[in-house]
């Protein structure tokens, strides 16, 4: 386990870095990432390579012995490339190209950009190869999928479909042109979803089909970089900074060229103020693309912003953000930035250290999380997160929803966060994980809106079920097909049979609420989606209370082989989930964390039958928690009898 910082020593002068190097040391930093922006100064002009800035920072660090992981350069091809074929600009879907002076301001699947990322990548990779202070390396910066709408692009993307279709008559079969008078006779005729001169209501099919394109044409960008970084440096491992909840890229796809996931966690970002559950669904995102521990590539380290600037970290919230990524299974945190940069857009984007360079308060509450993270590393190094509750993670069905959102409260983050907050409260650990994953060793899995259902995955499922699994189905599973048009079965489509139900009509509630009542009288309040069901075998365990279909079934339960599927054809509040999945679980035979208080996380990491408790008190009020006698301590406040009291934003962690 270890911490580490995002460091620019481009951005100080020389005779600064041992300092820097220094202190680094001092606070029990042992990794840094660089490099990752710095293509104008490895490669000043065509094919003017100079590294020697770059050998000496690594010396430095290293000598006081600090690793380093490189950045491909490729999110910043610098001015002389643009100069010289401008075609490198990506065009945004009005076909307005960008251009200089921010980042990202490439299309991936332009011939003169991949050329020039291989032949960095290339060069890079070999001076670097056998440098005892390199590590690994990082691909590029935040891959997004190349939603680019150039005309490399469409000359591809029809390419792509010649491909997948292999005919015209194929494609506008599968895609039903005839809507619209939209049957295309020459593949030239077939457009990008270009908002010009159509606005966004482009065939859906279509669109689809554009999104894995995009998603598709990143993954073999990276997949370039990757071969070559493996041919030339094979003792260095790849990784890649991810985004959390991004969304744009199949990370499953992007991870499987990786040797581990990394990513970037922001949790009071300033663009999510307020919402502390999501570095807590994100941490298990990552965790579950690769289903392996992960490293935190940039973590906050103070305050965020551009323009406008975040509120700071509350004392106590980085050492908390911290051990919530190590809980959650991370090997190491990484800060960003070191020191807050004198110049350029990211000036108010805070770092360790302010502008002055001088060690402060966060510096101190880092170094005390490294010492604290140092001593208990012989504990937990080798243990991680595993969990007997899985959802189900799509970046497909995430786009369709993003096509059409069809009510307010569908999108796909949404619907996985009902699910994943309620467990959260539960204090029951989730892994998020692919249709592909191995499903028996989990007892309890959830399916959000698998909206375009195969009939191999609802087999899959059916299978789990029979053997014993429990099985969760959200409404609008099965309404299409993966060429995302509508199925002509009852809904859910494949999966009816097993959820022993048929929806016989629909509500889209949005915002819109409806009550819901359970056998035992408990009143719940439904919203964002309102299916009728009619059992077919399933037992109801909740019935609409008025609203749109007074006394019709809005929950099952069915029954089959061994185990059960459970239909919920409705979403809900807060309350609606902890009601409903507190009879899921105890159907799963999963005992939640009884008497957790609200605000606090409970995540466990194990090792060869040893478990480790992290309480993790992410509210501003101190929390009374109840810990299970015979816990051994190991850091944070002592229990006293069978309860420990967490100051606000702290963390316990036993062993159990
Ligand atoms: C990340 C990015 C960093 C930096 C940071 C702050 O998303 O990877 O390079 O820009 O945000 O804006
Ligand atoms: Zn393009």
């Amino acid at each position: 386990m270890n911490i580490g910082v995002d460091y620019y020593p481009e951005h100080w002068d020389e005779s600064r870095w041992p300092v820097d190097a220094k202190l680094m040391r001092e606070a029990g930093i042992t990794f840094v990432r660089l490099a990752e922006f710095s293509w104008c100064k490895l490669e000043p002009t065509e094919g003017n390579y100079d590294f020697s800035w770059l050998d000496r920072a690594l010396a430095v660090l290293h000598k006081e012995g600090i690793k380093s992981v490189l950045g491909t350069p490729t999110a910043t091809p610098p001015a002389w490339l643009h100069e010289r074929y401008p075609e490198i600009y990506p065009a945004d879907a009005k076909k307005y190209r960008l251009g200089f002076g921010t980042r990202l301001q490439r299309c991936l699947n332009n011939e003169d950009m991949r050329r020039y990322s291989r032949l960095i990548t290339e060069t890079m990779a070999k001076h670097y190869a056998k440098n005892p202070a390199v590590a690994g390396w990082q691909t590029d910066n935040e891959f997004e999928g190349n939603l680019c709408y150039c005309e490399t692009c469409a000359a591809k993307f029809r390419e792509w479909l010649r491909e997948k279709y292999g005919s015209l008559e194929a494609l506008n079969e599968a895609w039903g042109t005839i809507f619209w008078s939209q049957e295309y006779s020459g593949w030239s005729q077939i457009p990008l979803p270009w908002e010009v001169k159509c606005g966004k209501s482009h065939n859906p099919s279509l669109q689809l089909d554009y999104r894995r394109f995009a998603s598709e044409s990143t993954v073999s960008f990276q997949h370039e970089q990757v071969e070559i970084l493996r041919a030339n440096a094979p003792e260095q491992f790849i990784t890649h900074n991810m985004m959390g909840l991004h969304d744009s890229v199949d990370y499953f796809e992007l991870g499987k060229d990786l040797d581990f996931v990394s990513w970037d966690n922001y949790p009071a970002g300033f663009w999510i103020q307020g919402e502390p559950t999501r570095s807590d669904l994100a941490h298990d995102v990552i965790r579950g693309i690769k289903g392996r521990n992960f490293w935190v590539m940039e973590e906050q380290s103070g305050i965020t912003g551009w323009e406008t600037m975040s509120r700071r970290p509350v004392p106590g919230q980085i050492r908390l953000w911290s051990w919530q990524a190590i809980a959650q299974g991370a090997d190491l945190v990484q800060y960003f930035r070191w020191r807050s940069c004198l110049f350029g857009t990211e000036q108010y984007w805070h770092g360790i250290l302010n502008h002055d360079g001088v060690p402060r308060r966060r510096y101190r509450e880092i170094k005390g999380f490294s010492e604290e993270l140092a001593s208990l590393s012989a504990e937990l190094d080798g243990s991680s997160p595993e969990n007997s509750v899985a959802i189900l993670n799509s970046y497909e069905q995430n786009w369709a929803f993003q096509i059409q959102p069809q009510a307010k409260g569908l999108l796909w983050w949404d619907q996985v966060r009902r699910y994943h907050d309620a467990l959260g409260r539960a204090g029951v650990g989730t892994d998020v994980v692919p249709m592909g994953a191995d499903l028996s060793k989990y007892r309890l899995v959830i399916l959000p809106g698998w909206y375009l259902l195969r009939e191999r995955d609802a087999e899959k499922l059916g299978a789990y079920v029979k053997a014993g699994g429990v099985l969760v189905v959200s409404a609008r599973t099965g309404v299409k097909n993966e060429l995302n048009t509508c199925r002509t079965e009852p809904l859910p489509g494949p999966i009816a049979d097993l959820a022993g139900v048929e929806v016989d009509d629909y509500d889209p509630l949005g915002d819109a609420t409806c009550p819901v009542t359970l056998a035992d009288g408990t009143s719940l309040s439904a919203s964002v989606w309102a299916d009728a069901l009619v059992p077919k075998g399933a037992e109801t365990v909740a019935s609409y209370a008025g609203g749109c279909f007074p006394g019709e079934a809005a929950v099952t339960r069915n029954e089959t082989g061994k185990g059960s599927c459970w239909y919920f054809g409705t979403a809900g509040d807060a309350a609606f989930y902890d009601s409903l999945l507190s009879r899921v679980l105890e159907d799963s035979s999963i005992e939640p964390y009884r008497g957790l208080p609200p605000n606090v996380a409970a995540k466990y990491r194990v090792r060869n039958g040893a478990t480790w408790l992290f309480l993790l008190n992410l509210g501003s009020a101190e929390a009374s928690v109840p810990v299970h006698k015979g816990a051994k301590h190991l850091l944070g406040p002592e229990a006293e009898g069978d309860t420990v009291r967490l100051p606000a934003y702290g963390v316990a962690i036993y062993r159990i």
